[in-house]
């Protein structure tokens, strides 16, 4: 029981109801050169709606190249994992105003002071870009945790964090699909849950360490999945692409 933080203490055994509104994919864009990227965004159009332009190509390519992935007619999910005090975050999302960008991450670990300062920033855009707070990266698990000095298990570590964040103004979370369940039932419905650590069944793992396949990360709760390399290095990344949207359009019915 103590391994979970107080709201989510009461609430543990309640059954959660998935979003049933529905779990979208996100590719991350994590690739190097951008005519390679930009290809490939113009072979696998087929019905995928949002790409995650994460620091690797931001830092190479720039605010030019998020304006030659919209005009693709894709949605942006910039994920820069904003780290800073609260003056130069708040500069930072500043900068972003001609960028089409429609979410934006930042770390929890900020603190409530930082969120809600991005929040004010982010209030001053035209495009108000959705704050996305980043809970404890799924490349890390509770022996991690304690090397960099964090008292764990990470299930009460993200569901303290979750709380803050969306109670400083967070309009979502990046999470682990594990920490799914007990998010919704602290948080409720409405916080948008992203959820990297997605592994369609017999995929590599690489250096994720908290993973769930598509359908299991829908019903309990996802509201996009964020999938890199199983489409990345898959023979056919089209292909890869609509097996994993035609799983998440099934997981609805079940
Ligand atoms: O290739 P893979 O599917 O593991 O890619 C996952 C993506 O999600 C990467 O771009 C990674 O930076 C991002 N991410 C993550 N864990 C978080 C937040 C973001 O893996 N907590």
């Amino acid at each position: 029981m103590d391994e979970y933080c107080g709201l989510c203490i009461k609430m543990k055994t309640k059954t959660v109801q998935a979003n049933r509104a529905g779990c979208d994919l996100i590719l991350a864009l994590d690739m190097e050169d951008k005519a390679d990227a930009l290809a490939l965004l113009d072979k696998i159009d087929n019905g995928l709606n949002w790409v995650k332009v994460g620091l690797q190509m931001f830092i190479r390519w720039g605010p030019k190249f998020l304006n030659e992935v919209a005009s693709r007619n894709y949605r942006i999910f910039l994920d820069l994992k904003l780290h800073d005090i609260p003056n130069t975050v708040a500069s930072a999302i500043g900068s972003l105003a001609d960028c089409p960008v429609e979410m934006l991450t930042l770390h929890a670990s900020g603190g409530p002071e930082m969120l809600a300062v991005a929040k004010k920033a982010r209030d001053k855009l035209s495009n108000k870009p959705k704050i996305i707070a980043v809970t404890i990266l799924t490349s890390i698990n509770n022996a991690i945790l304690g090397e960099i000095g964090l008292q764990g298990p990470i299930s009460k570590r993200v569901c303290a964090m979750g709380e803050m964040a969306v109670k400083s103004g967070a309009d979502g979370l990046v999470c682990s699909p594990l920490e799914l369940n007990i998010l919704r039932e602290s948080l409720g419905k409405n916080p948008l849950l992203i959820t990297p650590g997605i592994r369609p069944s017999k995929c590599k793992m690489d250096d994720q360490k908290r993973v769930m396949n598509p359908t299991d990360a829908a019903k309990s709760g996802s509201s996009f999945i964020v999938v890199g390399r199983p489409i990345l290095n898959a023979m056919n990344p089209h292909e890869a692409t609509l097996r994993i949207r035609e799983e998440l359009a099934q997981s609805l019915n079940e």
